[in-house]
């Protein structure tokens, strides 16, 4: 290790020998807490051509909190596919991360599918989404550091999304137990089995920590799940527990963990945090209710956050 590697390492508050960096970024961490989605919420005039100051109000907020909520103005509150690419444009992304059930333009119109591909996928259908961090399956050179949801349409009935900043997760396991965190860290702690369809490999197997400390930023990067099927934990009682304390805290929604059903024209943008999603129902015949949401997601964080 050379005399710079040292030097971070002995630094970085998620280092578990740091002592006094790790109790000084612990405390700013709580201090900044975790507000309502009210006041989390920036109110943008016109989403696609945020003006400066908007944009130092989001940044501001995702600087503290990993997350910001929006609402397009009365004026402009329908933001098409295009609008809602010009605003992360206009936040400083590049194209968004190609997911396999993304459209060219790399935004997933996440609506029911009733046929196809995206048929198979949890959220093209109304069923709940249980807690993860986007590309938790995909492998540690593509990581999903940002996500930005943006909704068009809302259900007839549900489909409230749920937020946690990993930061507040990983202060209260450490708390309570630093070795569920070492066991977290391990670069075995997690495997997604390969996605496989008719004998054909569409995705490898990957296998990784839950917790790592982000090259590019430093920062504290977390891949999770909280699905039970299709998952492989590390066979070693510690990290079975872990887990099993992770879901426990995801499960009774304690401090820090938001509920928010996005209205349309409001939307999410985040370092991605963990998040959830409540089944919910369509009733496109007599309301015309039939949920849409754009998604976007990006290899790095929000630029200037
Ligand atoms: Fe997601």
């Amino acid at each position: 290790m050379n005399a710079i590697a040292r030097e971070t390492a002995a630094t970085s508050p998620f280092d578990l020998q740091a002592g006094d960096a790790w109790h000084a970024w612990r405390a700013a961490r709580l201090e900044r807490g975790m507000p309502a989605p009210d006041a989390l919420c920036v109110p943008l005039t016109d989403a696609a051509r945020p003006t400066a100051g908007e944009l130092a109000a989001l940044r501001e907020r995702i600087r503290c909190h990993n997350l910001v909520f929006y609402r397009c103005g009365p004026s402009a509150r329908e933001l098409d596919r295009r609008g809602f690419a010009d605003l992360c444009g206009a936040l400083g992304f590049d194209r968004p991360d190609p997911h396999e059930c993304a459209d060219e333009d790399g935004i997933s119109a996440l609506q029911v599918c009733g046929a196809g591909r995206r048929a198979g996928y949890v959220p093209y259908t109304d069923r709940p989404l249980s807690w993860h961090c986007d590309g938790y399956y995909n492998p540690p050179e593509r990581r999903i550091r940002a996500m930005l949801l943006h909704c068009v349409a809302d259900a007839r009935e549900g489909g409230e999304n749920l937020f946690l900043d990993p930061e507040l997760l990983y202060i209260r396991l450490r708390d309570e137990n630093p070795d569920w965190i070492e066991a977290l860290s391990d670069s075995r702690a997690l495997t997604i089995p390969a996605n496989v369809e008719h004998g054909v490999t569409l995705r490898a197997a990957a296998t990784g920590p839950v917790f790592s400390v982000d090259p590019v930023s430093g920062q504290l990067h977390m891949r999770y799940t909280a699905r039970t099927r299709s998952i492989e934990w590390r066979d070693e009682p510690v990290t079975r527990a872990a887990a099993q304390r992770i879901r426990e805290i995801l499960t009774e929604e304690g401090p820090g963990v938001l509920r928010h059903r996005l209205a349309p024209g409001e939307g999410v943008i985040c370092n991605n945090v963990l998040h959830a999603r409540t089944g919910f129902t369509d009733d496109p015949g007599a309301t015309g209710h039939r949920r849409l949401l754009y998604r976007a997601r990006f290899p790095q964080r929000v630029p200037g956050t």
